[in-house]
């Protein structure tokens, strides 16, 4: 592992202590993962950000290392927290937690992190570039940074994206290489994928397929494609955060769309070493729906939604008031447009609260008095269970609006009715 001059002045303190044990830590990673030099990253996004992961312990630790003085030199952002810092009291969240959510954020802070509190940064922040080396750490926002943006990041641990924040370096292997990029299995989709929620399906099912693969699995699509509507983008969103959730995929390649399969698919794909087939997401509906009665939110915005994803569930809605409470996650800077636009007041009206700076998955369910959940997000879906131990009613946006209006029945319809199985 070669440092450079100046990352090795960085390593013997010349920007500060903190500086210096990120190229610590940077360099010890960099030397386990078969690195021969460093890259210089655009970005940083910083997860482990919610108190009720992190506690006590990740608290104490973020404000020692706050407290050697070292700042971000790239632009950084944290992931979701567990509150949102301006809704918290109407949510019904209590003071104390908020409290210490806000330190941990205080402590990102003065490390220079932004409090962006998105896993979706791509609709928060200028977007990152073809080829652009970042070290982000949500799963989903690799995911889609790598694959639909062509951007290239390794899956980077709290500790490590805030070490490449304090150098704007990360380790070169694995997803920085072209070597490290190429796919490991061909996919062949066999069945419709209309919906997000069915992108969300193929991708659970996609991650269980390649979650054994030795070397981490990077599947390469084909027989299937996005809608070319507006909901294309949350197709793809969906589609990537299952896999990541069900199977750490940080790189799926879509034949003749994604940017790099849609430049050199034949070559890409000559490159795996093994096919499998999906030919049904029934299997995949029925395990992701565990809902234990009647849901007592509808939850949206898994990964966070975008200003075209609000716009599209105003449309669904039509000016119809929902009977169960509807909440989409989101980042405070997309709510900010929402409501300059008069949008977020509309979905307001119709019964929708726009919940930002948090998840579903992290914020703390049981002081909602939240024990049975209906989402689109087969991530939620995937997590929600075993992180909140709360039901999911897992279904498409469109029948699930329509059963939050209507008052009900949340019957997962498409977990019921679609054809099975995947097969090698
Ligand atoms: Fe984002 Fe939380 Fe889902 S971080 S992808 S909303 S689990």
């Amino acid at each position: 592992m070669e440092l450079s001059r100046d990352e090795a002045a960085v390593l013997a303190g010349s920007r500060g202590g903190g500086a210096a044990r990120a190229m610590e830590i940077l360099a010890a990673l960099g030397r386990i993962g078969g690195a021969e030099d460093m890259v210089e990253v655009s970005s940083v996004q910083v997860s482990g950000v919610s108190y009720r992961n992190i506690g006590e312990h990740g608290l104490a630790f973020l404000q020692e290392w706050a407290g050697q003085g070292s700042k971000a030199v790239v632009p950084a952002y944290m992931n979701p927290g567990g509150a949102d810092r301006r809704l918290w009291k109407s949510l019904g969240l209590s003071e104390d937690f908020v409290d210490k959510q806000e330190r941990v954020i205080k402590a990102l802070m003065k490390l220079g992190i932004k409090p962006t509190l998105t896993c979706a940064p791509y609709h928060a922040v200028p977007r990152p570039k073809f080829g652009d080396h970042l070290a982000w750490a949500e799963s989903s926002a690799v995911c889609y940074a790598n694959s639909v943006i062509g951007s290239r990041t390794n899956r980077e641990g709290g500790p490590s994206a805030i070490a490449a924040a304090l150098t704007g370096r990360t380790p070169r292997h694995t997803l920085h290489t072209d070597a490290g990029r190429l796919p490991t299995t061909v996919v062949e989709v066999g069945c419709p994928v209309p919906t997000a929620s069915d992108a969300g399906a193929l991708g659970y099912v996609v991650g269980q397929l390649l979650s054994h693969d030795p070397r981490g699995g990077i599947p390469f699509l084909r027989g299937v494609e996005p809608p070319t509507d507006g909901t294309r983008e949350a197709w793809l969103k969906a589609l990537g955060a299952a896999m990541a959730a069900s199977g750490s995929v940080g790189l799926f390649h879509l034949e003749g769309v994604t940017p790099e399969a849609a430049a050199s698919g034949p070559e890409l794909r000559a490159a795996a070493s093994r096919k499998v087939r999906v030919e049904s997401l029934e299997q995949a509906r029925r395990q992701l729906f565990s809902s234990k009665g009647r849901p007592d939110v509808l939850a949206f915005g898994c990964p966070h939604a975008s200003l075209d994803e609000l716009k599209r569930l105003e449309s669904l809605l039509a000016g119809r008031k929902a009977v169960v409470p509807i909440w989409v996650f989101t980042a405070e800077a997309v709510r900010q447009k929402a409501r300059k636009s008069g949008l977020a007041e509309r979905l307001t009206s119709c019964g929708v609260v726009l919940v930002a700076d948090t998840c579903i998955v992290v914020a703390p369910l049981a002081e909602f008095g939240i024990s049975n959940v209906a989402t689109d997000s087969a991530k939620a879906a995937f997590y929600l269970p075993s992180h909140q131990g709360v039901g999911v009613c897992f279904e498409s946006q469109e029948d699930a609006v329509e059963a939050a209006v209507a008052g009900g029945p949340f019957t997962g319809r498409h977990a019921l009715s679609a054809g099975t199985g995947t097969g090698a």
